[in-house]
């Protein structure tokens, strides 16, 4: 990239969305684990304006709220009233005050604009010398748009809404992708003199082009790639968004040398991070700041979410949230990890094992039906099948510590506060309420007491009974 630069980017965000019919304010709708306005903020973020401003009107504590959380250096200018793009953008340059240079002008519902696309239309526009240059697309279907109009010598003449356009004008396929590049004084004097003579009665950014050019003075256009252009009006297109950035995703994360089994099923967010072969099989959806190291495989039928895996782990069918999984460390089939689980290098959650905010050292295993709570299990450890760690009294949650290379057997309740120390042993389907110390062996449950011929005296003739005389007589 050259340097090419916008002093400003200003991000128009006021509008209702009123299709998408949602309680939410369009921009704050998601699209690969970022809002739309965040999608766009990212795309503006590497060409290093001194200002962003996002001009917000509906919903507007909950769009300001966002911006304050995802991008701090943005500015939330308020359009009280939505009269308009026009009247949008003289709000935003009333904020940022006298200031030269080129203002970047974009909608907060493309979520798919990319970088170079806005570099290459701010280093056009700046080496074209133009007043204004406009990031136009060509259209399949360009109902609902405004269409740019060029004059005979294919310089852009001016841009008209679809609803205010002749049936001729209609015929041009070319639409205005409401991004824009303008210089500073000229945008702020031409905004000055808008006028509200159209079919939605608002004061429309795209005459600004027209009076420029009949002015005397250049308009440029860059023309993009409709993929890229797509604007969210409702949830058909959000989805459609959707599905376009992620292809888009895993063709640059399969580029990078990730295996991608089934691109149709695998869902991955955009500030995930994967290394070289990691392989990720059908169903997986990888959320939030997931990382997956070399070596792992994720899936099949796998959810992360801001979960962090280390090279050559395995996870299968699995729900894992805030976790992070050792290097070598297996989880699932059928396993739940909730915010806290750290698994140690090397360390086992197997079959229907839920783990909170606990500690598996290296090594440590839970292979089967077993809920670990706020816990800290040592180096090699071995929880058997059915061992539960009661952490909560009803009241409040407490802490158990097991040491290292511990053994419980199965069905065991742990119950916090304990602590079992290293190289101990619990037996089979024991309720553990005391600790039980280094090398011990902790049994907490009732002696087994047989009673004989009870079946003789209360189940006579029935299969059992039978089939205990027969043993009787083959002795
Ligand atoms: C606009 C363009 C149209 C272009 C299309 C591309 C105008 C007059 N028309 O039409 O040429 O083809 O985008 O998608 O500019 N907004 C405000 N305040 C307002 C009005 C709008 O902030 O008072 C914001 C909206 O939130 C949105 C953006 O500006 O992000 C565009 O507004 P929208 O109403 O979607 O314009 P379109 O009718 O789609
Ligand atoms: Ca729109």
């Amino acid at each position: 990239m050259t340097d090419a630069r916008p002093t400003a980017v200003v991000v128009l965000a006021a509008g209702e969305g009123t299709r998408m019919r949602s309680a939410t304010p369009k921009v704050l709708h998601e699209v690969a684990g970022r809002s739309l306005v965040g999608n766009v903020l990212a795309a503006c973020a590497p060409l290093g304006a001194d200002h962003t401003v996002v001009v917000v009107g509906a919903g507007r504590d909950a769009v300001t709220a966002h911006l304050a959380a995802i991008a701090p250096a943005a500015v939330p200018v308020t359009q009280a009233e939505q009269r308009g793009t026009g009247h949008a953008a003289r709000v935003a340059l009333d904020a940022l005050g006298d200031l030269d240079g080129t203002v970047l002008v974009l909608p907060g519902d493309a979520p798919l604009l990319r970088t170079e696309t806005l570099h290459r239309l701010v280093e056009e526009h700046q080496s074209g010398g133009a007043v204004a240059t406009v990031l136009t697309a060509v259209l399949p279907d360009p109902t609902g748009y405004g269409r740019v109009l060029r004059r005979p010598d294919g310089l852009v003449d001016r841009i008209v809404e679809h609803r205010d356009a002749t049936d001729a004008e209609r015929e041009v396929a070319e639409v205005n992708t409401s991004v824009y590049a303008f210089e500073a004084g000229p945008l702020r004097a031409g905004l000055a003199r808008l006028s509200t003579a159209n079919a939605q009665g608002e004061e429309y950014l795209t005459d600004v082009v027209g009076a420029f050019v009949a002015a005397g003075r250049t308009v440029g256009a860059v023309v993009a790639a409709a993929e890229e252009t797509a604007g969210v009006n409702d949830r058909v297109q959000l989805a459609a968004a959707h599905r376009t950035h992620n292809d888009r995703l895993l063709l640059d994360w399969m580029r990078a040398g990730v295996t991608v089994v089934d691109p149709a099923t695998t869902w991955v967010d955009a500030e995930v991070e994967l290394e070289p072969d990691v392989v990720l099989h059908p169903g997986v959806q990888l959320h939030g700041r997931t990382r997956v190291a070399t070596g792992a495989e994720i899936g099949p039928d796998s959810t992360l979410t801001d979960t962090v895996v280390g090279a050559g782990a395995h996870v299968v069918r699995a729900h894992c949230v805030g976790a992070r999984v050792g290097a070598g460390a297996s989880v699932g089939p059928f396993a739940y990890l909730r915010p806290g689980a750290v698994l140690g290098e090397k360390a086992k959650v197997g079959t229907y094992v839920e783990v909170k905010g606990s500690e598996l050292g290296p090594g440590a295993k839970v292979p089967h039906l077993s809920y670990i709570g706020d816990a800290t299990i040592g180096a090699g450890s071995n929880l058997g099948a059915g061992t539960i760690v009661a952490n909560y009294d009803g009241v409040a949650k407490h802490r158990t510590t097991v040491g290292e290379h511990v053994r419980v057997g199965s069905d065991t309740v742990l119950v916090a506060p304990v602590e079992v120390g290293d190289g101990a042993y619990v037996a089979a389907g024991s309720v553990i309420t005391g600790r039980v110390g280094p090398g011990e062996l902790g049994v907490a449950r009732a002696r087994q007491r047989n009673v004989p011929r009870w079946v003789a005296r209360r189940r006579a003739g029935t299969s059992a009974d039978k089939a205990a005389r027969k043993a009787e007589e083959g002795r």
